[in-house]
């Protein structure tokens, strides 16, 4: 017998598309990939050969639960250099991938009937995170009118008594919207008076246009960040990613990772020391100008099409639209977009229940003349 649990927990319906999405490929279809959330980029070649000599010189045994000394160095030396804050390393804790960070924190974090509190539509992991250590995720409904995120005032509105965590991305996924750092901050005093537990996602942080990326820990270190090596630095496949935790959470983090994971990947965490060398950095900071040249075509050749984006997104490689003015079911959409035109988008189902049926996403994790060519297509899949 499956456990009981398992009945709460959601599939990524897009995983559906995408396995149809590959068989067409393999007899023989043009496929425009729009729907990965994955750069499409290779790891940058430093880090590449970081890791094979870790592997020839043998670094393939268990490390700390934490991670190497040597990469929470980085990481904290890094935050300095990126945003001046002083980061003590031993508040950073190395995981396998930022879903590693997820299921320390939510477990840490978290008893059995108590809720956390999440915008919708969403990342839909989450949900999920909470759901496996007894939680209830509450998601709420956000709209453009703020920018798909969660407020200060929402947060106080929608607190219950039994809420112990709020969680925000920025740049968010589905939506590519930030917080600004005063609503941040808003949204940190209210959580902190009322005795929870902050954790912000910040995975798509490198990715940022126009602005001056900051981090939730310029505000105060009383949150938990978590953060990864798999967007910005391309390397979704190693399974590397890292937390910054509140001190008198460590130790209890440290503990549970000890248990479930033992170590992150070993030769990840040697090749992720070459993520900060300044060739990897030109590397990584050339290809976020390529998303932004991406986002800055598909942006109003969607909206040209008729998709609604009321909110320009300003970080991670999405955009949400709104497609109530060509559909009022975006699951069929997409299906029969990828069968007529092969073009592959996400519904809004995999988001959340918040007008999903209204909402797809659009990955620009595909190069210039593909996000041209698919644009043409679905021009085409719409007048017909
Ligand atoms: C908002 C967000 N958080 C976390 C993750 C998990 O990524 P990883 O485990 O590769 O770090 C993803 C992946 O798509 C994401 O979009």
């Amino acid at each position: 017998m499956i456990a009981d649990r398992m009945t709460s927990i959601s599939p990524f319906y897009v995983m559906k598309l995408l396995a149809r999405a590959r068989e067409l490929e393999s007899e023989g279809r043009s496929i425009i990939h729009m729907e990965v959330g994955e750069p499409d980029f290779e790891t940058p070649r430093p880090i590449v050969e970081a890791g094979k000599r870790a592997l020839d010189e043998g670094f393939t045994h268990y490390t700390p639960a934490v991670g190497i000394s040597e990469l929470r160095e980085a990481i904290a030396h890094d935050y300095q250099v990126r945003f001046g804050i002083q980061l003590d390393p031993a508040r950073v804790l190395i995981t396998p991938g930022s879903s590693g960070a997820l299921q320390l924190i939510m477990s840490t974090v978290i008893n059995p009937g108590q809720a956390v509190m999440m915008a919708d539509p969403g990342y839909p992991c989450n949900r999920n995170f909470v759901k496996l250590v007894g939680g209830l995720p509450v998601t709420v409904p956000v709209g453009p009118d703020t920018g798909y995120q969660l407020t200060a005032d929402i947060i106080e509105r929608e607190w219950r008594e039994n809420t112990r965590a709020v969680m925000v991305a920025t740049p968010s996924n589905p939506t590519g919207t930030l917080i600004n750092r005063a609503q941040l901050e808003a949204i940190y005093r209210v959580v902190q008076e009322k005795g929870a537990v902050l954790i912000v996602d910040e995975i798509y942080q490198g990715l940022v246009y126009d602005i001056k990326p900051f981090t939730a820990l310029e505000i105060t270190d009383d949150l938990f960040i978590i953060n990864s090596f798999s967007k910005y630095y391309g390397m979704t496949g190693w399974r590397l990613g890292w937390m910054v935790a509140p001190e008198r959470f460590i130790n209890a983090a440290d503990k549970l990772a000890q248990n479930i994971f033992l170590s992150a990947s070993t030769p990840a965490q040697y090749a992720a020391l070459a993520a900060f060398d300044g060739e990897t950095q030109r590397i990584v900071e050339e290809r976020r100008a390529a998303f932004q040249e991406r986002r800055d075509y598909l942006l109003p050749a969607l909206k040209q099409l008729g998709f609604d984006i009321p909110v320009a997104p300003e970080g991670a490689f999405y955009l949400y639209a709104n497609c109530q003015s060509i559909t009022d079911d975006s699951f069929s959409f997409a299906h029969e977009l990828l069968e007529t035109e092969g073009v592959a988008i996400t519904p809004g189902r995999d988001f959340g229940d918040n007008q999903p049926d209204q909402h797809v996403r659009f990955a620009y994790t595909t190069a210039m003349p593909k996000l041209i060519e698919g644009v043409a297509r679905i021009a085409r899949f719409i007048r017909r």
